[in-house]
């Protein structure tokens, strides 16, 4: 069988990540350096700090992803790249070293989108089928996608204002519970009570399947806020439980709504925040519920990875497409 080894590097936020997988599918390599210990001390992500550390980090671990997968450059048939959505000088990073290789030597250069990426993570250890409907929860996106078929993405809904990982963050820096916030909210919340405070739930207006954060996060910082006032003890826990349930509730609803709209039977979530314990037991409840089909990355190809951003280039590289050296990284991109 003819075998295609693909090298992505992605670098859109803080995350260097070299990987080198296999017809989209065999992973030989999967390197990540992370940058959160870094970023922990400013309570989030600095652009600049971040492409100064891409900058420093990523040609190292070209060689140690090379290694781990026990190959040589020569046997690389094609470099694909996160070109956007992202921090621009972090992306900036990554595409020119992306660039230069895919100039060095002489080989295709393929542009991948980075949400197209955290969808494509969940084909790495599953049997997807389509058509589905993808649910991408990160730090920068709440989105809501249709697939009929690969490479093939229509956006149902979006967030209209914060995204899901963004005010799980918001609200663990409000209780000083450190960057990044979702592992921690998800930690306490198991310990607490999900029914103790009753933030709201928005749906926005019937048969819309976008989300809105903002005010389900202005509630929990009113709330803190109100309690220090009366110098009421907080309960953490049962503030991150309630909280992460609100989140998880519309999530759900939404999902599985724009599931029955579509008339589809595989559901997908992707993305930082689908490594959310309240979120998959919850979602797996309701897909089981609703005889839908549920495919989940595995917990460490939900966060950024260069594995994900493989397996897109490779589809994308078989489809034809190719980018030329001028390349640009771009802050935002359509999907597809
Ligand atoms: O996909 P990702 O690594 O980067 C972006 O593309 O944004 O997602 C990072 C986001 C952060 O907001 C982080 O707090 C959130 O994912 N996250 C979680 C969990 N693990 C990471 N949110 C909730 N529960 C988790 N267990
Ligand atoms: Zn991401």
């Amino acid at each position: 069988m003819d075998t295609c080894k693909v090298l992505a590097v992605e670098t859109s936020c803080d995350e260097t990540a070299i990987a080198i997988v296999e017809n989209g599918k065999r992973v030989l390599a999967n390197k990540v350096l992370s940058q959160i210990e870094i970023h922990k001390v400013f309570g989030g992500v600095v652009p600049e700090v971040a492409s100064r550390h891409h900058l420093e980090g990523i040609l190292p671990l070209v060689e140690e992803a090379l290694e781990e997968a026990n190959c040589t450059l020569d046997e690389i048939e094609c470099i694909a790249v996160t070109n956007g959505p992202g921090l621009v000088g972090a992306l900036l990073v990554g595409v020119s070293v992306a660039k230069s290789l895919a100039y060095g030597l002489n080989k295709p250069l393929v542009p991948v989108n980075h949400l197209a990426g955290h969808i494509y993570a969940c084909f790495l250890d599953n049997p997807v089928e389509f058509p589905l409907v993808a649910l991408i929860v990160s730090g920068g996106h709440t989105d809501l996608i249709y697939m009929d078929k690969h490479l093939s993405f229509e956006i149902m809904g979006q967030t209209r204002d914060d995204a899901a990982g963004e005010a799980f963050d918001k609200i663990a820096r409000a209780m000083g519970l450190g960057y990044p916030g979702g592992p921690v909210v998800d930690k306490r919340a198991q310990k607490g009570d999900a029914s103790a405070i009753g933030f709201p739930r928005v749906f926005l207006e019937k048969g819309s399947f976008d989300f809105s954060f903002s005010g389900l996060k202005s509630a929990v910082l009113n709330f803190l806020h109100n309690s220090e006032q009366r110098q009421e003890a907080i309960n953490v826990d049962d503030v991150c439980a309630s909280f992460q349930q609100a989140v998880v509730d519309v999530l759900v609803d939404k999902t599985i709504e724009c599931a029955k709209f579509k008339g589809v039977d595989n559901v997908i979530i992707a993305g930082g925040v689908s490594a959310n314990s309240g979120l998959r037991k919850s979602i797996e409840k309701r897909c089981n519920e609703e005889g839908l089909n549920l495919f989940r990355p595995s917990l460490s190809l939900c966060t950024d990875n260069a594995a994900m951003i493989a397996t897109v280039g490779y589809y994308l590289y078989k489809a034809g497409v190719r980018a030329d050296l001028e390349l640009n990284a771009y802050a935002s991109m359509p999907l597809g």
